[in-house]
């Protein structure tokens, strides 16, 4: 767990109480808090959620559990995009914008839901023109433009599995993503702005490319400058999106789909070094992302709703793309970084759009607290009244401040606990029903049961969380490997999920998060496994051996700190960990690049041989270390220690 002792002292005797503010709660989607044992016969509430969404046939049975398969709503038919766009089409929300987007250099576009359903039939014409069909997965990877939700949406339309890369993914974990899930096309962009310069796309999607025998047409979107150098479009397999655009209509009749019928595919980090790819479906997964988009952020016809994640993480997925638009809400969608052209651009974009509803990661909470309040107090924020948080635990400093400078102390905040894997939102506040209490995600959702269990699977205090019920937008396997998905996440307990986190009740039944307790790290809100860092740094030719733990990062949350062995006891130096710090960068994504490199002559293992990665952790987190009394040779646990508190100062 990434908290020591103390700083889980300090958690726990939190006593600041937050009730939704009076007139909040009178005009909350939910403010009966009697939900909650409505919700106990959890079939019906919400086979009652899914009832709101159209459905060409209606389902035989709500759920069929076989532990560990879910079927949700089976014997039902329904099209994802038809419910996120067509279903808005003959009332009044017809006319209203869908989504405002804007680029980092300033240029802006918005498309109410009839020019949305335009676009998206558009583009799903052109998939088809390139002859994707139901059932083939289409791949993604690109910036945060508004063509990355309307190929989401075009590939939900016909019925092809989208399997979105993050732009910031290096060519290696894209063409690994690609083959994985064997997908015939990819769609990218020529390039994507980041901090004033373009990111190149396309140069990174053709050297994956080359390691894809899979694909056949790679569909580019023209966004960052290139459409000037047509040299780099690959005769036969690449094609401009505009130019295909202009030879289709608009008009594209939605797949009828099963309610199980896989809607993506997304990526996510584990602990070994090969990512999973988590499948979620389709009528179980648009039920929960839109029942939780209407009440756990409030969404009412006249928000203009902002959530700061990209398309490339589940974030995206659930609350940019299919639950808000599902709802028929106003969608914010934001291309590059938040200090560009200075360090006030987020509030500036909730000024001049009128956000309301606010929705982004701890990480980000801090680096705005590093950057002063000055950065925000210059714009004016008061059009807000909703803010939420997810991705990693919120230490209650931040939750503070995100409460008193962004909130104006009148926002209620939604502390939202939920995974890549889990689909949509499980554990949060109600924002018209809920005392929040700062760095407390609170309890369960309604319908969902979650409980802290230990490796007996009996129910403690502290300890792991586990969820007891199936829910409809849990995974349902891992591409291509079952018995991974069975082993990672049902083998611990019978028929009972587990996350991979810690998390600890306070004396009022509040659950509180802390942290996973895997070899998964978690950077900047971003899940990255100990083994993916360790294989890429063991590729290296100096490299004879890695151990990757995490270190407290007062932005970051976690940062990577690897201990490293070099091949022919070489010694190491600060130019080799430099580009030993680009390697890991170039192999996986920026991401994922260590913030610390101590070379090593050993590492400390266990007498049969296995590295004991806790005591690195204590050494990096400066911590008394740990038992080592099962260490083969104890000297060389104490001697790194030494070395790395010379060297941290
Ligand atoms: C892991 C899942 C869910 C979208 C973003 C991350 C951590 C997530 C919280 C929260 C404490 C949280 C957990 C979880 N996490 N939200 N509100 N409080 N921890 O998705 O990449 O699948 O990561 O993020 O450790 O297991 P992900």
């Amino acid at each position: 767990m990434t908290h020591d002792r103390a700083a889980l002292d300090a958690l726990l005797t939190e006593k600041r109480r937050f009730a939704p503010p009076a007139e909040f709660a009178a005009a909350a989607v939910v403010s009966d808090p009697s939900v909650y044992e409505r919700a106990e016969d959890f079939e019906a509430f919400w086979a009652g959620w899914a009832g709101e969404l159209d459905w060409f046939e209606e389902w035989d049975t709500v759920l069929e559990w076989n532990p560990p398969h879910a079927r949700w709503f089976d014997g039902g038919k329904l099209n994802v995009c038809h419910n996120c766009v067509d279903r808005h089409l003959d009332g009044p929300r017809r006319d209203r914008t869908a989504l405002l987007w804007e680029g980092e250099p300033g240029d802006r576009r918005s498309f109410t839901y009839a020019e949305l359903s335009r676009e998206v039939g558009r583009f799903a014409n052109v998939l088809r023109s390139l002859g994707v069909r139901k059932g083939d997965r289409v791949a993604i990877y690109l910036p945060m433009i508004p063509e990355a939700a309307f190929a989401m949406l075009a590939c939900a339309r016909i019925g092809a599995p989208h399997s979105v890369v993050f732009g910031g993914f290096s060519p290696d974990s894209l063409a690994d993503r690609i083959n994985d899930a064997e997908a015939g096309v990819l769609i990218t962009a020529d390039g994507g702005w980041r901090r004033g310069t373009t990111v190149p796309l396309k140069a990174n999607a053709d050297r994956a490319v080359a390691r894809c025998p899979g694909i056949e047409h790679v569909l580019v979107v023209a966004r960052g400058g290139l459409k000037d150098h047509p040299a780099d479009m690959v005769d036969g397999r690449d094609h401009w999106y505009h130019e295909l655009a202009a030879g289709v209509d608009d008009d594209c009749p939605a797949e009828v789909m099963d309610a199980e019928d896989i809607l993506y595919i997304l990526y996510t980090s584990g602990t070994t070094g090969k990512p999973k790819g988590v499948v979620h479906t389709t009528g179980g997964y648009l039920t929960q992302v839109h029942a939780t988009t209407r009440t756990v952020f409030d969404l009412k016809d006249d928000d203009i709703y902002w959530c700061t994640a990209d398309v490339g993480w589940v974030t995206g997925h659930s609350y940019v793309v299919y639950g808000p638009l599902a709802a028929g809400a106003t969608v914010v969608m934001y291309e590059g970084a938040p200090d560009w052209p200075d360090r006030g651009r987020f509030w500036k974009i909730c000024e001049d759009y009128g956000v309301t509803v606010f929705y982004t990661a701890p990480t980000a909470i801090r680096a705005f607290m590093q950057w002063g309040e000055e950065w925000v107090t210059r714009h004016d924020l008061t059009s807000l009244r909703l803010l939420g948080t997810v991705g990693e635990p919120i230490n209650p400093e931040a939750w503070m401040w995100y409460h008193r400078v962004i909130g104006g102390e009148r926002c209620p905040i939604v502390d939202t606990w939920w995974q890549t894997e889990t689909g949509g939102i499980m554990i949060t506040p109600l924002p018209g029903v809920t005392q929040t209490r700062p760095g407390s995600a609170c309890r369960p959702f309604p319908g969902i049961e979650a409980r802290l269990l230990n490796d007996a699977g009996e129910e403690v205090d502290a300890g792991y969380l586990a969820v007891t019920r199936p829910w409809p937008s849990m995974l349902r396997t891992i591409w291509g490997d079952d018995q991974r998905y069975r082993d990672t996440y049902w083998s611990r307990w019978d028929g009972v999920y587990f996350p991979g986190d810690g998390a600890k009740y306070d004396e009022d039944g509040y659950l509180w998060i802390l942290g996973r307790v895997d070899d998964v790290l978690n950077v900047a809100g971003h899940r990255i496994g100990t083994m993916e860092v360790e294989s890429a740094l063991v590729e290296h030719a100096a490299v004879a051996e890695a151990a990757v733990v995490g270190k407290t990062h007062a932005v970051k949350g976690q940062a990577i700190a690897a201990f490293v062995t070099l091949m022919g006891g070489r010694e190491g130096d600060e130019d080799l960990a430099a580009e030993l710090k680009k390697h890991v960068a170039g192999a996986i994504g920026p991401i994922a690049r260590p913030e610390a490199i101590l070379f090593a002559a050993d590492l400390p293992k266990t007498r049969s041989g296995k590295i004991m990665r806790r005591l690195l952790g204590d050494i990096a987190a400066g911590r008394a270390l740990g038992d080592t009394t099962t260490l083969a040779d104890p000297a060389v646990v104490q001697s790194l220690k030494e070395r790395y508190e010379a060297k941290e100062g």
